[in-house]
C-alpha cells in the first residue's frame, strides 16, 4: 500500500550518493576482475563497457523513471503503473533476486571485515604471493568465522535499513565514495609502476576476440548490469524515493560513470599486480583478496593504506547491500503490510540462513552441489546470468510496449511538451535494441539460438 510519508532523499547529491553507493560495490572491486580474469581479458572488457553504454544507462533511467511514477516497492510499482496485468512477476523476481544476491555477497563481504581485521593487524606482512594465498584458501575453507562475519555484516546492513532511507543512506555515501575513488588512484599508481604491470594492463586493455563467445558476452552483460544494480528493481526502489524535480537523466549517467570509473580503476589496480606476482588472472572469486595483499606490501604507507582500502570496501558493500535489504523489505512492509521493523527483522533472518550456507560454500558445504556448482556459485549464476538479464528485459519491453510513452516522458523530460532527439534516441534504444539485444546474448548462451 502507498505510504504518503515515504522517505525520500534531501537533495541531488542525496539522491545520486545512495544510487551510486548501491552500484558501487564488490561488484566493481571483487566481482568485476575475477569474472573478467575469467573471460579472457580485454575482449570481456570492451563488451561490458558496450553493454553499460547501450544497455545500462538507459534501463537506469528507465528504472528510475518507473520507480518515480510508481511511488512505491517495485512490485507495488508495476501493480499501480499496469493494474490486472501481470508485470508485477518483475517485482516478485527481483525480491528473489535480491534474496540471491544478498546472500553470496554478505558471504564475500564477511571475507572482507576479516581482511579489514588481518590488515589492522599487520597480518599480511612479510607473507609472499603463494603464502597469501594460503591464507585465502584457509580462511574461505574454514567453518566459524567466514559464517561469524557474514551474519555481522548483515546485521550492520539491517540496522541501517530500520533507520529509514535518508537518514540510514545518505549519509555514509556522501564522504565516503569519494575517499573510495582516491585511494583506488593511489593503488593504481603503485600497481602500474611494478615490474612486469605492462603485462597485466595488456591483458585487460588489448581485446584478443578469439577468446569471444556466446558464454563471455553473457558474462559481459550480467556484470554489466551486476554492478549498475540494474535488472531486478533496486533502482526502482531507490527511484520511487527521487524528488519529482530531479533531472533523471543527468543523474542515471553520472551514477553509470561513476561506477564504470571505479570498476576500470580497480581492474588497472588489479591485473598488473595479478602479472608482477605471477597470480593466474582466473584464479577465481578470490582474485582480488589474493593480489591485493601483495601490492599493499610494496607500497609506502602500505599499512595504512591496506587498513583504510579494506575499512572503505566494507562500506561500499554496506552501501550496495543496504539498496538489496531495502528491495526486501520495501516489499514485505508495503505489500505485506510488516512494520518496518518486523520487514527487516524476517528478511535478515531469513536471509543470514543463505548467507550462512554461502559462507560455507567454500569449507564444509563444499560438496553440496546443485547442476555441478555450490550454492554460493548457483547464486551468482542464477542472479546475474539470468535473473537479471531478464529482469532487465522484461524492463524495458514494460517501459517500451505497454507503459505510455507520455507518462516516460513527462517523468524523464518534465512537463515539457516536444520530444528533445535524445529521448526519441532513448525511445527507440529501448524499444526495439535493447530487448532484443538481450534477448539474442540470452538465447544464444544457453544454446537455443547459435550464430
Ligand atoms: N551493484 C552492486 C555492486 O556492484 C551489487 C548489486 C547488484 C546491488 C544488484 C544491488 C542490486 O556491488
Amino acid at each position: 500500500m502507498q505510504d504518503n510519508n515515504r522517505d525520500g532523499f534531501s537533495s541531488r547529491f542525496g539522491v545520486i550518493a545512495a544510487a551510486a553507493g548501491s552500484a558501487i560495490g564488490l561488484g566493481n572491486i571483487w566481482r568485476f576482475p575475477y569474472v573478467l580474469g575469467e573471460n579472457g581479458g580485454g575482449a570481456f572488457f570492451l563488451l561490458y563497457l558496450l553493454f553499460i553504454l547501450f544497455l545500462g544507462v538507459p534501463l537506469m533511467l528507465t528504472e528510475m523513471s518507473i520507480g518515480r511514477a510508481g511511488q512505491r516497492n517495485t512490485y507495488g510499482a508495476f501493480r499501480f503503473l499496469a493494474p490486472k496485468k501481470k508485470w508485477y512477476l518483475i517485482g516478485i523476481m527481483g525480491v528473489v533476486g535480491a534474496y540471491m544476491i544478498l546472500s553470496f555477497y554478505s558471504a564475500v563481504a564477511g571475507w572482507t571485515l576479516q581482511y579489514l581485521y588481518d590488515a589492522f593487524a599487520n597480518n599480511f606482512v612479510g607473507k609472499d604471493p603463494v603464502a597469501l594465498k594460503n591464507v585465502y584458501n584457509a580462511f574461505t575453507s574454514s567453518t566459524y568465522m567466514p559464517v561469524v562475519w557474514t551474519l555481522v555484516f548483515l546485521f550492520l546492513t539491517g540496522l541501517v535499513v530500520v533507520a529509514g532511507i535518508e537518514k540510514g543512506i545518505e549519509k555514509y555515501t556522501k564522504i565516503l565514495m569519494p575517499l573510495l575513488f582516491l585511494i583506488i588512484i593511489i593503488l593504481d599508481i603503485r600497481a602500474v609502476t611494478l615490474d612486469g604491470a605492462s603485462e597485466g594492463l595488456r591483458f585487460l586493455f588489448h581485446p584478443d576476440f578469439s577468446k569471444l563467445s556466446s558464454k563471455v558476452v553473457l558474462e559481459a552483460l550480467g556484470q554489466a548490469f551486476f554492478s549498475l544494480s540494474l535488472g531486478m528493481g533496486t533502482i526502482i526502489t531507490y527511484g520511487s524515493y527521487i524528488n519529482k524535480k530531479e533531472n533523471l537523466f543527468t543523474s542515471a549517467v553520472s551514477v553509470s560513470l561513476a561506477d564504470t570509473a571505479i570498476a576500470v580503476l580497480a581492474g588497472i589496480a588489479i591485473f598488473p599486480a595479478v602479472f608482477a606476482f605471477g597470480i593466474e588472472p582466473d584464479a577465481g572469486p578470490g582474485l582480488v583478496f589474493i593480489t591485493l595483499p601483495n601490492v599493499f606490501q610494496q607500497m609506502p604507507g602500505g599499512y595504512f593504506f591496506s587498513v583504510l582500502f579494506f575499512f572503505l570496501l566494507v562500506i561500499a558493500a554496506l552501501t550496495s547491500s543496504i539498496s538489496l535489504l531495502e528491495v526486501i523489505v520495501a516489499y514485505f512492509a508495503e505489500e505485506l503490510n510488516m512494520s518496518r521493523l518486523k520487514a527487516t527483522i524476517v528478511a535478515f533472518v531469513s536471509v543470514s540462513i543463505l548467507g550462512a550456507m554461502c559462507a560455507l560454500s567454500f569449507g564444509p558445504m563444499k560438496g553440496v552441489q546443485i547442476a555441478g556448482k555450490t550454492l554460493f556459485n548457483l547464486f551468482d549464476y542464477i542472479s546475474s546470468n539470468i535473473l537479471l538479464p531478464l529482469g532487465g528485459m522484461l524492463i524495458v519491453i514494460f517501459a517500451g510496449w505497454v507503459w505510455s510513452r507520455k507518462s516516460i516522458s513527462k517523468e524523464i523530460l518534465g512537463e515539457e511538451e516536444k520530444e528533445s532527439f535524445g529521448f526519441k534516441l532513448y525511445m527507440f534504444i529501448i524499444k526495439f535494441i535493447a530487448p532484443f539485444a538481450i534477448a539474442l546474448v540470452f538465447l544464444n548462451a544457453i544454446g537455443l539460438l547459435k550464430f
